[in-house]
């Protein structure tokens, strides 16, 4: 068997009274690239956040490698998102430092490594997402794409065990997302790690997932592997699938 990771036990989550999670049950399996699906608005991100301990739950348990974390303090959350990282749907790289040295600073500061080498090894995370020649230049100078690259790069220096990865090829082009696709296969499947996407984009659902989570109105609609959700009946997965809006827009 393998041991889960992430287990959402009857997750419910509303703000200002509207219910976004209705009672999520779920469990994120160990090595497996999870995608998590659906409309705008329809509460991934929130989903995600309860992961790391930036949302508490209204009501239900969340466990993390069989840990109750559900009241942990900031203090108990912080060596949790060090195995468990989240990279955020936007950009959270310091504007005032090059790129290479928003790759260094978590070397240093969580990895103890000394200046020459925390850019050493900056160098070889920039490689593993095409950005290693980038690594002098300011945030501002490149664009939101490999702003996005960085980030998942600066995620990846503190050899978390789960990526957690919000919306990482939005706003690519083709030839970008298709980079990250790789890069979060190189993840899964050489480094063994849990890789957990959320993501609107397709074709790298069908390219890249193990499993695929389709939320659909504060509940889980459809759970399993991409050919289940290629091949589903379930007239709203199809309307996804087709693109037309399924959202709590028409709700
Ligand atoms: N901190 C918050 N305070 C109040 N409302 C929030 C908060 N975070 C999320 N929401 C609301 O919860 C709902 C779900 O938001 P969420 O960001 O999870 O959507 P999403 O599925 O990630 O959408 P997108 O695909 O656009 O990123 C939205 O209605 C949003 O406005
Ligand atoms: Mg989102």
């Amino acid at each position: 068997m393998v041991p889960a990771v992430i287990e959402y036990r009857e997750i419910s989550k509303s703000f200002g009274g509207i219910r976004v999670l209705d009672g999520i049950d779920l469990t994120i399996n160990d090595g497996e690239v999870t995608y998590i699906i659906g409309t705008s608005g329809v509460g991934k991100s929130v989903l995600v956040k309860h992961a790391v301990g930036l949302l508490k739950p209204d009501s239900g348990r969340i466990l993390i490698d069989g840990d109750d974390v559900t009241d942990y303090s900031e203090a108990q959350w912080r060596p949790v998102r060090t195995r468990y990282v989240l990279v955020f749907q936007h950009s959270t790289l310091f504007d005032s430092m090059t790129l290479r040295e928003n790759v260094a600073l978590p070397l240093r500061k969580h990895g103890g490594l000394s200046r020459h080498e925390s850019y050493r090894k900056a160098r070889d995370f920039l490689e593993m997402v095409q950005m290693a020649d980038k690594g002098d230049k300011m945030p501002a100078d490149v664009g939101p794409p490999e702003r996005k690259r960085v980030s998942i790069a600066r995620a990846l220096t503190l050899a978390p065990e789960c990526a957690i990865l919000d919306e990482p090829t939005t706003g690519l082009d083709i030839i970008a997302s298709a980079n990250v696709d790789r890069m979060i296969d190189h993840l899964a499947r050489v480094l063994n790690k849990t890789v957990i996407v959320v993501s609107h984009d397709l074709r790298s659902i069908f390219g890249v997932a193990d499993r695929i989570i389709f939320l659909y109105k504060g509940r889980v609609r459809l759970d399993g592997p991409p050919e289940a959700f290629r091949s589903s009946d379930d007239p709203v997965v199809k309307q996804f699938i087709r693109g037309e809006p399924t959202g709590p827009m028409e709700m």
